[in-house]
């Protein structure tokens, strides 16, 4: 019996897997076993997790001149899921690919593994690529590692015809599209619902699952659906209601995930033609061992009861006598080493207080990291992004915006730099840093610089015999008259990173009205380019005073020839370009100055396979 379920239950996976997964999964994984109950639901949702960090994380980057273009993040509804559909299902696969033994796949497993990514080669000339155009671009190499049960295969395939689809055509199976989409929202549910946590209803999920995935038996086209899977389909609607009622906080989280699914695929679609796309988002994708830490650092948190959810010393967090530090992050490890390393390098740690911004899906992992790991005598505040009510106004009525696929207006917390003022209403000053900086002395001398009536202190960036040179019309239009009117393309640039924000005087000058003002002209015209860089030099233009270059040292993350000895004096170093330390990518010379701030022998760390 349970064998029967688990034949079942492979090829139903990989045409979930496929369909929904498929396109991004040329950054492979590991062969899976598929194990029933709960650990298999917590590893599905990874893999969903896994995926969107690509556009979330680019979202949060805001590295000059990278004009990739992206989707807008935006929580689709639930008959838009038809169009999701591309006929570029699994059937495309040639028989021969799966006749491959093992030994390949375990050649790509051990590749995926050690680098993090197969990149399926662009110009490999292999019999396994010379198939329709599309394919050629991304090989999900997990599809070949999942599609072992060949009887169905078969079937499948036997029914419908091969290499005949182009991208463009799309099939209309809605309801298919929805019970996956039904399948998603449940093991999202059972993933992050407290252990022990009404137990009937957590049986009765698993049941639905069990039985939709059985009614739907490796179906692909609605026209071959039987009614009794119909029949599966409302029962688990029904079922999916309540579990909304009783985990409300998972229910958002599950309405993010899918769209953040639908969000990559469609990334994938518009990206298809574009080779350099491949590195670009290999260089945002997290690899899959940060995944397994968030989830399972987000099911510990769960499992805690409310009031040991809470940090000590919240009286301090509006004190503006402390030295207060921002971060805005949705990737633990990078805000695990930002907090570490500053208040390790600290000379005083308990005048630090540290405020880490997320998004609700981060949320639960990030605070539970920090429970675990507290940052020693140092304070520290989590927010969501999602909690500020205030934002969502002003979002509702600035961000909006038709038709756009560029990924400044998805990036809430990209952007939500522009709010410092209004997130800490309280505070005098503040340190921003990206969340791709290390500390590496004791920052208390910046608190006492004279800012000469300034709000934003700044490395500047327009040495031109150094790689960080820029000039403002680098990502600045200046051929439209309201630039040139009101700013000097050979004015200097400065970075973000490490910025030290006067929010008293950025109060009186207004400058958040004035962000406003630039981005709603952009809107019209095309004055800036992608990422919060542009706007940040115009909206600080006249406002930024010069910091001293030992405070930030730019450029880790694409810099290949630093001197050792800038590293050595830096206050502060600065992982800004796509080779992060924290990806396989990361320029091998300048890992260890983030990594020393990684305790790898932590249980969560070695459980997931994160080595340094
Ligand atoms: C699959 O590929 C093999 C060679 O690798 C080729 O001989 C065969 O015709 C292909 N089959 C289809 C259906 O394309
Ligand atoms: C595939 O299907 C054909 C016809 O439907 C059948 O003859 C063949 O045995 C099947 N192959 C496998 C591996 O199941
Ligand atoms: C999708 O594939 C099926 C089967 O090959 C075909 O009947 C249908 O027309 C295709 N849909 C589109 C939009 O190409
Ligand atoms: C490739 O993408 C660009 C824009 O992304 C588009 O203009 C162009 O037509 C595409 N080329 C092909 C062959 O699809
Ligand atoms: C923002 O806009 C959305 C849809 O456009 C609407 O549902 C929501 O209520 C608005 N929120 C606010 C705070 O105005
Ligand atoms: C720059 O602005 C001008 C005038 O608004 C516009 O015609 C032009 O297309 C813009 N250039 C770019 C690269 O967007
Ligand atoms: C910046 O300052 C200069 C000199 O005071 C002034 O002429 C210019 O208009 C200012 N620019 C902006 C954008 O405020
Ligand atoms: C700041 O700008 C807003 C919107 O333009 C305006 O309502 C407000 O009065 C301004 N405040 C100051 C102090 O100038
Ligand atoms: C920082 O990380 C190191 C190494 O993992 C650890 O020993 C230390 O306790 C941490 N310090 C703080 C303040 O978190």
């Amino acid at each position: 019996m349970k064998k029967i379920n688990q034949c079942q239950r492979i090829p139903i996976l990989f045409l979930l897997c496929f369909t929904v997964l498929a396109p991004l999964l040329f950054v492979s994984t590991r062969l899976k076993n598929f194990t029933p109950g709960r650990k298999e639901f917590v590893e599905d949702l990874s893999t969903f997790k896994y995926r969107t960090d690509t556009v979330k994380l680019r979202a949060i980057e805001q590295e000059a001149g990278e004009d990739l273009k992206g989707p807008k993040l935006f929580v689709y509804e639930r008959n838009n899921l038809d169009s999701v559909v591309s006929n570029s299902s699994s059937n495309r696969r040639n028989d021969s690919k799966h006749s491959e033994n093992n030994k390949d796949r375990s050649h790509a497993a051990r590749q995926s593994k050690s680098t993090g990514y197969v990149f399926h080669p662009l110009h490999s000339n292999g019999t396994s690529h010379e198939r329709k155009e599309e394919n050629k671009y991304i090989q999900p190499e997990r599809v070949s590692s999942m599609s072992d049960d060949k009887r169905q295969y078969n079937q499948s395939r036997s029914r419908h015809n091969l290499n005949l689809r182009t991208p463009t055509h799309r099939a209309i199976d809605v309801k298919v599209k929805e019970m996956k989409d039904q399948l998603i929202r449940a093991k999202a549910y059972l993933s992050s619902a407290p252990p022990g946590s009404n137990s009937h209803l957590v049986r009765e999920l698993r049941v639905r699952i069990r039985e939709l995935e059985r009614a739907m038996g490796g179906v692909m086209w609605d026209k071959d659906l039987s009614r009794s899977a119909l029949q599966k389909m409302k029962s688990m609607e029904v079922s999916l209601s309540k579990a909304g009622h009783v985990f409300p906080h998972c229910s958002s989280m599950a309405t993010k995930l899918r769209a953040m699914t639908y969000n990559a695929e469609e990334q994938v679609r518009a990206q298809k033609n574009q080779t350099t796309f491949l590195i670009k988002l290999a260089a945002r994708t997290t690899p899959k061992a940060l995944h397994c830490l968030s989830m399972q650092l987000t099911a510990q948190f769960f499992a805690l009861p409310p009031e040991e959810r809470q940090f000590p010393n919240q009286q301090k967090l509006h004190d503006a006598d402390l030295h207060h530090y921002a971060v805005f992050s949705d990737n633990v490890l990078a805000c695990a080493v930002v907090v570490n390393s500053t208040v390790s390098s600290a000379k005083d740690a308990e005048k630090i207080v540290f405020h880490v911004v997320t998004d609700s899906l981060n949320f639960p992992a990030i605070s539970m990291w920090f429970l675990l790991n507290r940052p020693g005598k140092a304070t520290i505040h989590i927010q969501s992004i999602d909690n500020f009510d205030w934002l969502a106004a002003k979002y509702n009525s600035t961000l909006r915006r038709q038709n756009s696929h560029d990924p400044r207006y998805a990036s809430s917390l990209n952007h939500l730099r522009f709010y410092l003022p209004e997130i800490f209403p309280l505070l005098n000053k503040i340190v921003f840093f990206d969340h791709d900086v290390v500390v590496q002395k004791d920052l208390t001398g910046l608190w006492s610089l004279n800012m000469k009536g300034k709000v934003n202190g700044a490395v500047e960036t327009c040495l031109e015999n150094e790689a960080s040179f820029r000039q403002m019309d680098l990502l600045i239009n200046f051929s439209d008259p309201y630039v040139t009117k009101r700013f000097d393309a050979k004015a200097c640039t400065w970075a973000f990173g490490m910025n030290l924000f006067d929010l008293k005087e950025w109060r009186r000058r207004n400058l958040t009205a004035l962000y406003h003002k630039y981005l709603q002209v952009g809107y019209k015209k095309p004055l800036w380019k992608a990422g919060s860089l542009p706007l940040g030099w115009a909206t600080f233009y006249n406002h930024t005073v010069t910091l001293d270059r030992s405070w930030h040292r730019l450029g880790l993350g694409y810099e290949l020839g630093i001197r050792q000895d800038s590293i050595d004096q830096a206050a502060v170093l600065h992982y800004d370009g796509v080779m992060k330390p924290w990806l396989d990518i990361g320029i091998a010379r300048y890992k260890s100055y983030w990594t020393k701030h990684v305790n790898y022998d932590h249980p969560y760390l070695q459980q997931c396979n994160v080595h340094g």
